[in-house]
Order: structure tokens, then sequence, then C-alpha cells
């Protein structure tokens, strides 16, 4: 067997030596100080050693770049999308052929959703993974990942990948072990003999699925024991208080990387320690594994970076990016601006939405986000509570109002979308349906009206302009640069029926791709408005080091953001989330503008923005 000294003694391994040497203390301090447990932290550094002498010199080539340029995610061309490769393509191999569709958009972000070996049909949507070595062989093979990212990345576009570290499948081997008997394995999972301890967590740990998947534990006949399944009864969590786990897991992350995997998003991650008598989540365990993993990827792969999935509100956000010394992910899902942008198109309000962004901006200059309209989950109305109280808004009949506005059972609700997992203890329920159907290109399509159609698409535009603006990059779903509707049919499949997170997990629909180029098509309107977002981004306001921050518009209904570099430019948005015309006015902005688009002179001390139009100014 190799051992780290033949590994280095067959290679120039003085690049992976200086690495190692900048973070050794600190990673032997943190994993000693979890597990105490030196042969484990032996067997990690081996890993990593293994996984960097197996690392292509194509790919270290790439961390030597990425080394040298650090912040070469921050860049203001940043655009990413998300997608699942059946739905869009079928699989790994046609997906490559579908290049040029994504080379058009000019994209430089693809996050692919998870595609390892998982059980079928019942898989969480790709979450529950069965061997994190292994593509799905529905989806193709580890060649085929291997020669996709080589070709996305010859196109500048970094592959994102899910790694889903909080549970395997009940099917991975590691389960199968553990049903079979092997109390090793059954050290891979959290098991009980009867449900006293169970019934503890009960106590203090919330529901995720409260009625899809109600509560937190399954009873598996096989061992005879009951298992902690946060998620779906088929997600078993795995024990992260064995450093196996840790350790066999981190092989995986850097067999991805290997793959040219350039982004890990590292799934449900704010769950993955359990702690009795705490809501076990965001626990500081996590923290320390988090920081750990982020110094394996340093040394071994420095080109891979983390994005965290935390659904989380902002104070609990922050702690994911570290410190600047001590940093943890590279950016996260900004969730929480997600939910206010609907909450505000909704309520025609946007204080809300703006306290959000300045609570997030508050967070500091190493935050980063990715922003996103839509995704393949659902919309959970997680709003801050307390600023709800401060403006007068009762967060529980707000909450109601919102999931019942983009069901389209609200009075005046332009939106079709539906409920999910509506929790009658608590009344608390999240939201389900494509971007173009929350924004009412479906009713208007139904109902056949030019001018309700053209409103929707407005929204959807102003939407979309918000959120390419916000501090991070934005991230599209796909389907939405073409006005993508809900996909009703998912009801009359019983494999998918249950979920109705599937009523926008629809196949992409490419008869509608091709109306993108034919004028008059809502497609064609959609892509051109994407089109001129992209090519606002190029704007030098958009650089990493550009300052952004909300600005008072002095109307409820418009959002105003600014953004500015050293030299003085200022690029101001201003955004109506209402029906209506709207006044507005910025001031102590200072200087002169004009419209970034058409030229134009404007006054920021006096502007009328039209029914959910954008503008964008920029001082001379
Ligand atoms: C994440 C995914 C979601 C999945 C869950 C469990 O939240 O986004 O789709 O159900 O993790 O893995």
């Amino acid at each position: 067997m190799a051992t780290k000294e033949t590994l280095f003694r067959r290679r120039d391994t003085g690049v992976f030596d200086a690495r190692m040497a900048r973070c050794h203390d600190e990673l032997e301090w943190l994993f000693m100080e979890l597990y105490d447990d030196r042969d484990a932290l032996n067997t990690l550094e081996l890993a990593m050693a293994e996984a960097w002498a197996a690392r292509s010199p194509e790919l270290k080539k790439l961390d030597a770049a990425r080394e040298a340029d650090p912040g070469w995610y921050r860049r203001g061309n940043m655009f990413g999308m998300t997608m699942y490769t059946d739905l869009f393509a079928g699989d790994l191999k046609k997906l490559a052929r579908k290049l040029p569709y994504l080379k058009e958009q000019k994209l430089t972000y693809l996050h692919l959703m998870p595609l390892l070996k998982m059980p079928h049909p019942h898989n969480d949507g790709g979450y529950a993974v069965e061997d994190f070595n292994q593509v799905d062989p529905a989806l193709g093979t580890n060649a085929d990942l291997a020669a996709l990212t080589k070709k996305l990345r010859a196109a500048g576009i970094s592959l994102c990948l899910d790694f889903v570290m909080n549970h395997t499948a009940s099917s991975h081997e590691w389960a199968r072990r553990a049903k079979a008997g092997d109390p090793c394995y059954q050290n891979f999972y959290h098991c009980f003999d009867d449900r006293t301890i169970p019934d503890q967590y009960e106590r203090t740990v919330p529901q995720v699925f409260p009625n899809t998947a109600p509560g937190n534990f399954t009873w598996c006949e096989e061992m005879h024991k009951w298992v902690l399944t946060t998620f779906h009864p088929y997600q078993w969590d795995l024990n992260y208080r064995n450093p196996a786990v840790l350790v066999e897991m981190t092989r995986s992350m850097l067999n991805l990387a290997n793959l040219g995997v350039e982004v890990l998003r590292i799934d449900a991650v704010p769950y993955i320690w359990k702690q009795l008598g705490t809501n076990c989540r965001n626990l500081p365990q996590v923290h320390t594994i988090v920081r750990i993993i982020r110094m394996v990827l340093e040394t071994v792969c420095p080109a891979v970076i983390l994005k965290g999935e935390v659904v989380m509100a902002p104070r609990e956000l922050a702690a994911y990016f570290g410190t600047p010394d001590k940093p943890e992910c590279h950016m996260l899902y900004s969730v929480s601006t997600m939910v206010n942008l609907w909450s505000a198109l909704a309520s025609r309000d946007v204080r809300l939405l703006k306290a959000q962004l300045d609570a997030l901006n508050a967070l500091g200059p190493q935050c980063w986000f990715v922003n996103y309209l839509r995704c393949h989950d659902d919309i959970g109305w997680g709003l801050d509570e307390d600023v709800e109280r401060y403006l007068g808004i009762d967060p529980q009949l707000h909450k109601e109002f919102l999931y019942h506005f983009y069901e389209g059972r609200f009075e005046g609700s332009w939106a079709k979308g539906e409920v999910y997992n509506y929790d009658p203890a608590t009344r608390d329920a999240r939201s389900c349906g494509t971007t173009a159907s929350l924004c009412g290109v479906e009713q208007a399509l139904e109902q056949g009206s030019e001018a309700a159609l053209q409103t929707a698409l407005r929204r959807d535009l102003l939407m979309h302009g918000a959120m390419a603006f916000f501090k991070g990059f934005p991230m599209l779903n796909s389907g939405d640069e073409i006005g993508q509707l809900n996909g009703w049919g998912y009801k009359n499949d019983p494999d998918l029926a249950e979920d109705s997170r599937n009523l926008h997990r629809t196949r992409f629909n490419w008869d509608n791709a091709a109306k993108r180029s034919e004028p008059g098509t809502l497609q064609n309107e959609l892509w051109q408005g994407l089109e001129a977002l992209r090519e606002l981004r190029s704007d030098p306001c958009f650089g990493p080091d550009a300052w952004f921050t909300t600005w008072d518009t002095h109307n409820n209904g418009v959002l105003g953001l600014v953004r500015r570099l050293d030299s003085g430019r200022t690029l101001a948005g201003v955004f109506n989330f209402t029906a209506e015309p709207q006044h507005l006015w910025l001031d102590a902005l200072g200087g002169a503008y004009r419209d970034r688009r058409t030229g134009a002179a404007a006054d920021v001390r006096d502007l009328w923005l039209q029914p959910y139009e954008m503008r964008m100014l920029v001082n001379e």
C-alpha cells in the first residue's frame, strides 16, 4: 500500500508540501480537537496526498492560475445557471452537445443538479446518494463527467456539483452493511435500539418535511433500530462524530475535484452535527468541519471552491464565511433576498427587502452571494420577523398571504403555483412554481391577454434585474430564460405526484427555446431582457471591488440600489415593484446622471418609473 512517503518520493511534491505547511498546524489542531484520533488524521492526510498525486497536470495548472487570482469567482462577468442533466438534455454526453446554447448565454458557471448514483425512482431529486464516487448510470459515466468538465472549462464555464454531506441513500453500501448488522457501519449513522433518545431529540429538533416526511427518525426493520433521517426516511443522516465519516466523505469530495468539478455545493451543511438538547442546526462543530474541508481543498486542489447551501437567517449566515484569516465557504446562496424579492413583488412594498439587503451587507466584505430567483427547491417564507413586527407587519398573516398569493388563491393574484408542505399545526407552508408562472405569464396566456402578458414579462425582468444587481452574481434556473411554465403533469405520475417541487422541475422545452430569436415571442422578449442584464454586468461597477448599498427612494414601492467604484463612477438602479407609475428621488447621491441605456440626462432628485419598470443611471 502507498504511504505518504512513497507517494512523495515518486513525484515532485514541493507545491503540495508548501501548501500543507501553510495549514498543517491548524488542520491538526482542529481535527484532534474534534476527534482526538491521530490514526484518522493520518488517513486523511494520506487521502490528500493520494488525491494530489492523482490530479491531472491540466487541473494542477488551473490550481496555480486560481492561486494567482483567488478572486476569480467575484468577477462581474460571472453568470450562472442551474439545471437537471436529464431534464435539459437527457444525459451528460447529450448535455455536452448542448454547449453552444450555454455559450450563447455567456454562462461562466453551471450547476448540475445531483448526478451521482442514486436509487430510482425515490431519490429526492438526486439528494439520496448511493455512491459518492460514481455518476448515476442513467446519466453517464465518470469519464463522461470528466469529458464534460473539460469541454466546459475550455468554454470558460466552471462546473458546480452538489456534495450531499448530511446523509446517504438508505441503499448506500454503508447503510446496507449497517442493516446487515455490522456495528462499524452502524456507527456511520445515528442508530438507536429504542425510542428513548429519538424521543429526546424530537423535543428540540424541528421537522424539515412535516407533511411529506414527518418526524426525524425511521424504524429500520432489518437492523431492528431507529435511525436518524432528518429529510426523507430513505436518507440516513451521517454520523460526523465518527472520524471515518469525515475522512471517507473528504476522499469522495477530492475524487469529484479530480474529475474537474470546480465548485462544490455543500448541501444542507448546517445539519451535519447533532447534539441532544439542541435543534441540531449550525452547531460549532459544523464550522470546524467546513474549515477543515476548506483547508483540504486549498492544499490539494485550490482551484476548487465551496458554495454553502445555508437556508438560514443572515445572523446565522455570516459564520459560514468564517473570518478573513480562517475562511470557510467562498460563497453562499442568498436565500433571504430571494424570499424577500418574492415578498416585495406580491406586497408591492420593498421595505422588508431593503432591510434584508442591509443586514446582508453589514456582514462584511468577505461575504459573497449566489443570487437567484428560483431553483429546484420551494420558496420557504423565512422572513425576518423582528423587522416585520417593527414595520407593523404580522409575520404569520404575511406568510399566509404570500403562500396563498403565489398559489393564485388571493384576490387579484396574477400567480400560478402550489403550496408545499403545509403544516396545520403552525399554518406554515412554502411555495412552488416557475419564475414565469409566479410572475403571471401562465395566467396571462390562459386569459389570452396581451396586456397581462406584457405586465407579467415586465415583472419577470424586474425580478431578474434586481437580483442581478445584488452583491455576488446571478444564477438563472434553466428554463427561466425562455419563460418556462409550471409542469402540472407531474400530478399524473405516481413517482412524482407526492412532491410539489416537481411542479417546477420540468423537461426543458426546446421548441420554445427555438423561439428565442423570433421577434414578437415572449421567449424573445425575455431572452433580450436577459441579454441586456448581461451587458449591464459588464459595467465596471460590477467589478469585485465595487461598493454596494441600498439607497433611500422615498417610496416604499421602489427599491434603490447603488454601486460605486473608488474612482467615483456610480451606478444607481431603481426598481418599481408596483403596478402603478411611481415617483421617487435619490438624494445626496451628488453629480449629474444619465440613463445608462438611452444616454438621456436623468435628474436623480425627480424620477418617475412606469409599472414594474427598472432604470439604470450612471454618473458622468
Ligand atoms: C437540500 C436540497 C433539497 C433536498 C435537501 C436534502 O436542501 O436543495 O432539494 O431535499 O437538501 O438533501
